[in-house]
Order: C-alpha cells, then structure tokens, then sequence
C-alpha cells in the first residue's frame, strides 16, 4: 500500500505548491510594512525586497505535513485499527510515529529559530548553537526510540576495529554536527539571486532521487519512504518559493529558509540512516566551506558581507575582497593564505604600504576570479550546474565505489 501513501503525499505536495505560489505576493506587502526587508546589494540604487518570507513556505510545509499525518496509518496494514474495537494492532510502528513527530518538531523549532535570526540579526557564535538546540527534540527521541549507537566499520579496517563499533555520546555530537553543518553551509554558500533555494531544491530532488532507487533495489524500504514523505512537500514549498526568489528577486528567502532546508535535509539523513550518502549531495557546500575556513575562523579579516561587488556601470558583479598586512596574520593564518595563494585560488594584489587585497574566500567569488566579471543570474546557473554534477559524481561514489568499503 505504500505506494497510495506515496501518491497522497505527492498530490498533497502539487496542492502545497499552488497555494504557496500565490500566497507569497500577497505576503510580500506585509513584510515590508513589518520592517522584514533586506537591500538587493546587487543592483542599481539597491531595491528594498521583503525578506524572511522562508517563514511563510515553513509553515505552508508544516501544515502540508501535519495534514499528512494520519495518512501512512489510513493505508499501512501493519497500522490499522480493528474497526470494531477501535484498538491499535500489535503491529503498530509507534516507533515510526514518534520519529515523524520529532521530525516536524525539530524543523518546527528551527524554522523559529531561524525567524529569530533574521529579526534579532545574531552573531555567528549563535548561529552555531541555534541548529544545536533545534535538533534535541530529535535526539532525544532517537534516544527514547532506538539509542543505537554503533556503526559499521568499512572493510579496510575491520581486522583492527571489528565489522561494528559503538561510539556511544559521540553518535549523538555527529548528529547534532550535521544538522549545524546542513544549516550554516547553505546559508553562507549565499548573496546572488536564487542561491539558497536553487542549490536546496538540487540538494533536495537528489535525495528524492536516491530514495527512489533505493526503495526500488533497496532494503531499507520505510526509512526511505520517510524521507520522500518530507521531501515531496519540501520541494514543492521550494519551487514555489523559487518562482519569486530566482534572478531578479521579488523576496529573499532570509536565514529562515537556509535552516528550515538545512534542518530538513538533516532529519531525513538522520531518521533515514543515510547520513554520509547526504553529505555527498554537499559537496559545494563543503568546498565553499573549506574554502571559507580561513575568514570564518578569522585568520583572516572577514567583513559582514562576502557577496560579489556590483557594477553599476556594466551591471556585471566582480570579486568583492578583504585586505590585511602579512605581518598581522598569525602562523597559522599565513600558511593558509600562502597555500591558497601559490594553488592560485585566490587574486592577490600587494600594495606598496605592504597591505594585500584578496578576494573574499566564498565559491561565488572564485567563479569570479577563474571567469572575470559575469552577470549575476550567469553566476547562479554555473554554481546551480555545478550542484547538479557534483550529485552525479555522489551517486558514482555512492554505488560502484562504495561497494569497495562496505557490502553492496
Ligand atoms: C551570509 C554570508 C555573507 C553573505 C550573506 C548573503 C558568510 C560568513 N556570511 O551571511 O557573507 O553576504 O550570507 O546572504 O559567508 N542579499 C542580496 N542578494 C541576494 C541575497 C541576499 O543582496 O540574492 C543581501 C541582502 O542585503 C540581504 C542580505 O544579503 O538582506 C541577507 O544577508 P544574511 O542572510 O542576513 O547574511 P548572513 O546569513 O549572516
Ligand atoms: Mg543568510
């Protein structure tokens, strides 16, 4: 019967589309008067665009998601209720149940977290902790539910460690990690028009792909189920949300709509046990924060805004750049910039005062210092191909290399 719950939910996430579609330019006024609005800093004299509106399609996908819930125990065998007595067979999944409850509860909260952000403007050092706090629910659940800690060891190192180890705590820091890895890497992979959703909405269809073959060739059948419960109705929030947010920009999606993919994203990685298949599907993600290490971690000076600069004249963006003396960089701080520098992934320009520019250390600037100045919606749809073939490659590591650590 699971593929009737896969087509209820599919139909519940085309209804979500529609409605969200044209709720947003009906909430895009209110914003505004509320003071929610950011500057699109790249372009002429700066437009006012309503921003946060992450917050509406979170709660369109909370809605599609509570209505969705009766429906897997309407259709599952296993979960049906003797119509004469009203009583839950032994086979109920509350288990299953629980999960999807603490599901929407960590999403939940981190929608509200990440509205908070976005009106408060917090720190770095609280952005950390937000998807932190956000995911207890689920960690708490995970540990009522299953607390299964232990871990497969790949092949290679099985005649040292064991076929399985119980890393006990440190199962729980990972998870906890992911879900701030998720969350703050698509929001600082971020600035240029349709970014966050467009790399979410690639993220998100990858996985949907993947949970198919899997639930066609696969064991794990109701783990990936779960995740095309939540990811049908997330992409359709997503795409609609994208129809406004793609180049030019009517809203911005806001820090709201970054932790709410990101939280997502985690959750089915999490409860779907695939957590290392989905950090494939963030390769970008991953090289723009490895890329960033060096300015996040302030070895070297890092501005409020890493975005690209706008020409006003060619209406071209250009590398936006930070400046420091080598002298004021710590040890560590100039190893970095000279490896990056001599691998030449970064522009550097000394100046005769000794001070050195460089670009700002984001994927969306080294587009620009490998191609020189390009359009804005020109950056989007290279870093957004870029997305897609890097999820070709996770499959190919996924499936034939894989079989070389674990078993098919
Ligand atoms: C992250 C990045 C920051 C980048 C910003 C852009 C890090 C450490 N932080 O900060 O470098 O500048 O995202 O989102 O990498 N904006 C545009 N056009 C867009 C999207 C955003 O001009 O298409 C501007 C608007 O002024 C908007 C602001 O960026 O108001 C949103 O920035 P915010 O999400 O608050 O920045 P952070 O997530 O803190
Ligand atoms: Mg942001």
């Amino acid at each position: 019967m699971s593929s009737v719950t896969i087509a209820i939910s599919g139909l519940i996430a085309v209804c979500t589309y529609f409605v969200t579609v044209r709720m947003i330019p009906r909430f895009k006024d209110m914003f505004i008067k509320a003071g929610l609005f950011g500057k699109d800093l790249c372009k002429r004299d700066n437009p006012q665009v309503p921003e946060s509106l992450g917050v509406l399609i979170g709660c369109t996908f909370l809605v599609a998601m509570f209505l969705f819930i009766p429906i897997p125990y309407t259709f599952e065998e296993s979960a049906l209720f003797d119509i004469k007595t009203g009583a839950k067979p032994a086979t109920f999944p509350h288990e299953k149940f629980a999960e999807m409850i603490a599901a929407l509860l960590s999403i939940c909260c981190m929608i509200l977290l990440g509205f908070a952000d976005d009106v408060l403007d917090l720190r770095w050092r609280h952005k950390l902790l937000l998807p932190t706090m956000a995911t207890l629910p689920l960690l708490m659940v995970y540990y009522v539910n299953f607390n299964i800690t232990t871990v497969i060891m790949p092949k290679f190192v099985r005649s040292l460690l064991g076929y399985s180890l119980d890393i006990g705590v440190f199962y729980y820091i990972y998870m906890g990690m992911l879900a701030v890895f998720c969350t703050n890497a698509i929001n600082i992979l971020a600035g240029i028009n349709g970014l966050e959703v467009g790399q979410s909405i690639v993220i998100g269809a990858s996985i949907l792909f993947y949970n198919v073959i899997e639930l066609a060739f696969g064991h794990q059948v109701d783990c990936h189920k779960f995740s095309i419960y939540l990811m049908l109705p997330f992409l359709a929030v997503s795409l609609a949300l994208w129809k406004y947010n793609k180049y030019p920009s009517q809203v911005f999606v806001g820090d709201t709509y970054c932790y709410f993919a990101g939280m997502t994203f985690a959750v089915v990685g999490i409860l779907g046990h695939f957590s290392k298949t989905l950090l494939l599907f963030f390769i970008p993600q991953i090289l723009n924060f490895l890329y960033s290490v060096p300015q996040l971690f302030h070895f070297v000076p890092c501005p409020r805004h890493r975005l690209p600069k706008y020409d006003v004249r060619t209406e071209l963006l250009h590398i936006s750049t930070t400046e420091f003396h080598l002298k004021d960089l710590n040890p560590l701080g100039l190893l970095m910039v000279r490896i990056l520098k001599n691998l030449k992934l970064i522009s550097w320009q000394e100046q005769v005062d000794g001070r050195v520019i460089t670009n700002n250390f984001t994927l969306i600037n080294f587009v620009l210092v490998l191609f020189g100045p390009v359009h804005e919606s020109v950056v989007t749809q290279f870093l957004l191909g870029f997305q897609v073939i890097c999820t070709l490659c996770a499959l190919i590591i996924r499936y034939p290399l894989a079989s070389y650590f674990y078993e098919a």
